[in-house]
């Protein structure tokens, strides 16, 4: 199934909590426990950079069904660009995902949607499914609504992408990002809906089947239910509660 829900875990530079290599241990024995197997849901961690080998070997080690990724990574391929991590890295450490343009990333980082383009091409370049970040500040949705800038971001976000690419897209509405503030199931399906149209657009008919949406912002296991009940939106991207292990099983429904 294409669209197997994906939960993915945003871990941020987060260092308040437990170090990468114990949550991910954490997470992998909760969801062993309780079955999983990643045949009902796919689960995916985001560590920091630094993170990335270990999380690696422990998955490789353990045998455990987990997907992992990068949170960034460089427009380029190679060369004098001191601090970049580009997506041939991240490949070699047999990551599967990479997070593109996540609003932290547009707003802390001036990442104009040209710069998120270019880097969703290097992803896919490097065979790294992109998970695009997409969503509207509290500004721009009184400016223009719910749907507008998530469907602007997502065709510039795909221009030259070849027919037939995996990605992933993540309705992120920047209000509700670490806020509690959460969209209702009912906006997140709208703007799926949208974003589905736009992948239509800027891929085919068939790539946009088959791409998942997410939804992300606040998103919790006490909430996580009313979105995955909706057409349009095919799991959820997790910051804060991806810190915690038990809580981030819960949102995979494990247990
Ligand atoms: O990438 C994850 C999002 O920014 C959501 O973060 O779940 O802490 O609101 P949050």
């Amino acid at each position: 199934d294409a669209r197997r829900p994906l939960i993915a875990g945003n871990w941020k530079m987060n260092m308040d909590h437990l170090q990468s290599i114990a949550l991910v241990q954490k997470l992998a024995w909760t969801l062993k426990d309780a079955k999983f197997d990643g045949t009902s849901v796919e689960v995916a961690v985001f560590p920091p950079f630094t993170d990335l080998r270990s999380v690696q070997t422990l998955i490789d080690a353990e045998r455990f069904t987990l997907a992992f990724g990068a949170q960034d990574l460089s427009p380029h391929d190679s060369g004098a660009y001191t601090g970049d991590i580009s997506g041939a890295f991240l490949k070699a450490l047999s990551c599967t995902y990479v997070i593109v343009g996540h609003s932290e990333r547009r707003q802390l980082h001036g990442e104009t949607d040209e710069v998120v383009n270019a880097k969703v091409l290097a992803a896919v370049k490097h065979g790294l499914v992109p998970v695009i970040c997409v969503g509207e500040t509290e500004a721009e949705l009184e400016e223009h609504g719910t749907s507008a800038v998530p469907v602007a971001q997502t065709k510039a976000a795909l221009a030259g992408v070849p027919v037939g690419t995996p990605v992933v897209v993540a309705y992120e509405p920047v209000w509700a990002i670490g806020t509690g503030k959460v969209a209702t199931p009912e906006t997140a399906q709208e703007v799926g809906a949208a974003i589905r149209a736009a992948v239509a657009e800027a891929l085919s008919a068939d790539d946009a089947a088959a791409t998942r949406i997410l939804y992300g912002g606040s998103v919790k296991s006490g909430n996580i239910a009313g979105f995955l009940r909706q057409p349009d939106v095919d799991g959820a991207l997790v910051g804060g509660a991806s810190l915690d292990p038990t809580e981030f099983a819960a949102i995979a429904r494990f247990p």
